[in-house]
This record gives structure tokens, sequence and C-alpha cells, in this order.
């Protein structure tokens, strides 16, 4: 009988042959008609070599492949700590509550304070604001940045602001450097949610940094569409280590304890402590500092994101490429189509291309989505283009509590009306970006000669 080693060499040979097995089959051909995604996974048999020790090894909770990859996340990043957890909304939710903890005393978030925002994104960006019980202050985005407009900053600012908390949209980094000094000057908290900008980079005090490490706290999602991926998953980043111990305790059921799973006294104090009003020495592993929640991953999920990791550098790049190739071919329609631009001082990690169907272009932004998805190109809205005008606000909005907004969103509602994207991701082929170009050009050229008649 084979012992389990030859088995194991086995199965993973096995498993890179149906890798390649499979991969020929499912190679995508625009002349076929095949849809062309926004996004999608983009791996190799690494992926699912690692997918395949995991589960053999059996561990299922976080375990060596979640450590190596925290680590190893960190330093590329170039932070102090990395957690991971089970999704971006997560990552957005622990970053948002770690605020919360009375830790931090007088700059903590108490009900009723004031976030500053955006309307014009991701709803859980702002679902954990409001979850709490804090006020989202919406503030108007610039175009073609669609990232938050730093002229109103000031207008939203009041005794009761705590926090600024946004993404950089689609990969374009908003204004760091304003925003950055604005949160310093009036001591508020910044929270970069870095889901939709991994690799992106900043200018900023002499040097360039990563995005989702300028701020207090930054966040990633690693669901499939994003620029890596573990299937469903996410992480947290600071350099500020009571912010660290804070969302690990939030992370991990609120405890006081930091043991990893598995391991018991790495403080050497399990039964040696005074906690709360509980008996003296009180099992360290089960006194709790904060109401927490359990969001961490799988190890199975941890060793996807190690193989992933190792592709970071060529996706980012094969990203930034894509939404050259674009932008250089479609900016002869800028007459009729906004095209993005990245912010001032950045380096751009795209997670799309983000296009605007100009007030006067004789079509609308409907009409050329509808034109791309009959013709199999995968399109995508600003995610929620408006936040305020969703069902999840109606109660809020009828009554106009719970929420603030500065001026009237026009660009937000341009965002929600007049935008859409279409993809950059590292599985594009010249060809389909070529046929997505082609398709783009021959509806433009459509509609002008309608207009013209
Ligand atoms: C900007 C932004 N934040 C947060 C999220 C949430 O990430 P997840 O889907 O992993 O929960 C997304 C999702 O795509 C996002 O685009």
């Amino acid at each position: 009988m084979k012992n389990s080693d030859q088995l194991r060499l086995e199965i993973m040979q096995l498993t890179k042959e149906y890798y390649h097995a499979k991969k020929h089959e499912d190679s995508i051909d625009v002349n076929r008609n095949q849809r062309i995604h926004y996004a999608g996974r983009v791996y190799d048999d690494n992926e699912i070599v690692n997918l395949m020790d995991a589960s053999l090894e059996f561990w299922l909770t976080s375990g060596k492949y979640t450590k190596q990859f925290e680590k190893q996340f960190a330093r590329f990043l170039n932070v102090k700590h990395c957690y991971t957890c089970n999704s971006g909304s997560s990552a957005n939710l622990l970053a948002f509550m770690a605020l919360t903890s009375p830790l931090l005393k007088e700059k903590r978030i108490l009900p009723g304070d004031e976030v500053i925002t955006v309307a014009a994104g991701f709803p859980t960006t702002v679902a954990p604001i409001i979850q709490y019980g804090a006020v989202p202050v919406f503030v108007d985005i610039t175009i073609p940045q669609y990232n938050i407009d730093c002229t109103q900053l000031d207008k939203a600012l009041t005794h009761k602001t705590k926090a600024v908390m946004i993404a950089h949209t689609l990969g374009n980094p908003f204004n760091l450097g304003e925003l950055k000094q604005w949160c310093q000057k009036h001591r508020l908290w910044l929270v970069e949610d870095n889901c939709d900008a991994l690799g992106s980079e900043y200018y900023i005090d002499g040097e360039w940094k990563l995005t989702g490490t300028i701020g207090d706290i930054g966040t990633s999602s690693f669901y499939p569409p994003h620029h890596m991926t573990m299937g469903e998953g996410g992480a947290v980043y600071t350099n500020n280590h009571l912010l660290a111990k804070i969302i690990l305790s939030l992370r991990d059921w609120g405890r006081d304890c930091y043991c990893p799973s598995g391991i018991d006294n790495t403080c050497c104090n399990r039964f040696n402590g005074q906690h709360g009003q509980l008996p003296f020495g009180y099992d360290h592993k089960y006194v709790y500092s904060h109401f927490g929640y359990n969001l961490k991953i799988t190890d199975l999920q941890a060793a996807i994101g190690c193989a992933q990791l190792d592709k970071l550098e060529y996706f980012i790049k094969a990203r930034i490429d894509n939404w050259n190739y674009l932008k250089n071919r479609l900016d002869p329609m800028s007459n009729v189509l906004v095209l993005p631009e990245p912010s001032e001082n950045s380096k751009p990690s795209w997670f799309g291309f983000l296009i605007g169907v100009k007030e006067d272009a004789g079509f609308t932004r409907d009409d050329i989505v509808s034109y791309l998805e009959e013709h199999h190109v995968q399109t995508r809205m600003l995610f929620a283009g408006n936040l305020i005008m969703h069902p999840c606000f109606d109660e809020m909005r009828n009554e106009q509590t719970g929420y603030r907004q500065i001026g009237n969103l026009v660009n937000t509602n341009f965002a929600m009306n007049q935008s859409f994207w279409v993809g950059v991701y590292p599985g594009m082929t010249q060809e389909m970006l070529d046929y997505m170009i082609a398709c783009i050009k021959q509806f433009v050229n459509i509609a002008m000669a309608e207009d013209s008649l």
C-alpha cells in the first residue's frame, strides 16, 4: 500500500494535469460570441495545488497558510499589522468598529457622531456607519476621477465629525495628500477602503506609497473580480499598534487573548491576570474586551491567496497596461464620452475602465450599455451609483434622518445616470480588448450617424 506522502505527490501531479486539461477546454474565443467578462479569476496550477494541499492537511480554520499570507501581504504593503478576514465588507466592518472601541478614549466614534463619505460607491463602505448608529455625511465627487471632492470638506465638518471613510474609486486614488492633512488638522480618523485599488500608489511626504497604507486603516477584498482572489476573503491593515490590537480582538469573537487557533498561553499569563470584575486568574482565553465577531478565513482560502500573491505584481501591471490600451484607443471618442483620468500624484492600479456619456452625446448610457451587452461585452455600473437613492435608504430618505448630504450631489447623480464600466482584468487578451474597442466605436458611429439624419 502507498504511504500518505506518495499518495499526496500523485494527487498533486494529477491536480496539475487536471488544471491544464480544464484550461484548454475553457479558453475564450471572441469569434465564437463568447462573453467578455468585466473580471474573473486568473490562476494556474499553483492555486489548485495549494488548495489541494490545504484540504489534505484538513486544518480547515486559519492556520499555517493564513499566517504565511498575513506576513507576506504585510510585507507587500509595507505595513506593521495585517489581519485577514472573510470579505472586504467584513474588513470595512472591522475597520469602522475598531474606531468605536472604548480603548480609543475621547477619539472613539460614538453613536450620533458623523463620518464623512461618498454616496457614489459600494454600499458596505457606508453600511457599518449606519449599522452602528453613526451618521454618514455624503460629499459629492469630481468627474472624471469619481472620487471625493475635497473642496466640499469644510462644508461637511461639524463638531460631531470623527472620521472620513471612503474607497479609492475603481483603483483611482482619492486626494490622499489633501485629505490626510485635513484629517490631521481636525483630529479625524481616515479609513481607506482599498478593496478596488490594491497596488495603486500615491506620492506623499516625498515618496510613493501604496494606497491603503496612508490613512489610519486600509481594507482589501479578495472576492474573485478583485486584483487577487481567495474566493471570499479580505484583509485589514494598519501601522497603529492599538488599532491592530482592537481589530484582532473584534475579528476573533471580541476576546482579549491573542493566541492563534490551536495554541494556548501565548501571553504566559493565562491563569494569572485580573480582567474586569472577573475572579482573579480567570482563563484569559475566555476574557472579552470587545463585543466582537468571528470573521476569520479558512486555511483553504489563505492557501489560494498565497499562490495569488506570487502573481500580484503581474496582475497590477496587466491592469495598468489594459487600461492604457483602452484609454489610448477610445480617446478619439472623447467628444461624446467622458473618459477617466488618474488623480494627481497617483499611479492607479485600475479595477475597471469607467466611461461617462456626455449630456449632448445624442445617445444615453443605457443605449450604449444595451448595445455592448447584446454584443457579449459585460458592463458594470459604478456600484450603487448614488447610494441614497436605494431602497435601503427609503426610510431614512423619507424621514430625512440618520444621514446628511452636502449640496445636491450633481456629480454623484452623473455617475448613477450616465456612467458604466468595462473590465481591464489580467485575463483580458489583446483580442478581447480590441473587440470591446471595436464594439464601442461601432456603437458611437451608428448613434452619431442616426443623430445627424
Ligand atoms: C470598494 C469596495 N468596498 C468593499 C467591497 C466589498 O468586498 P466583498 O465583496 O469582499 O465583501 C467591494 C466589493 O466589490 C468594493 O468594491
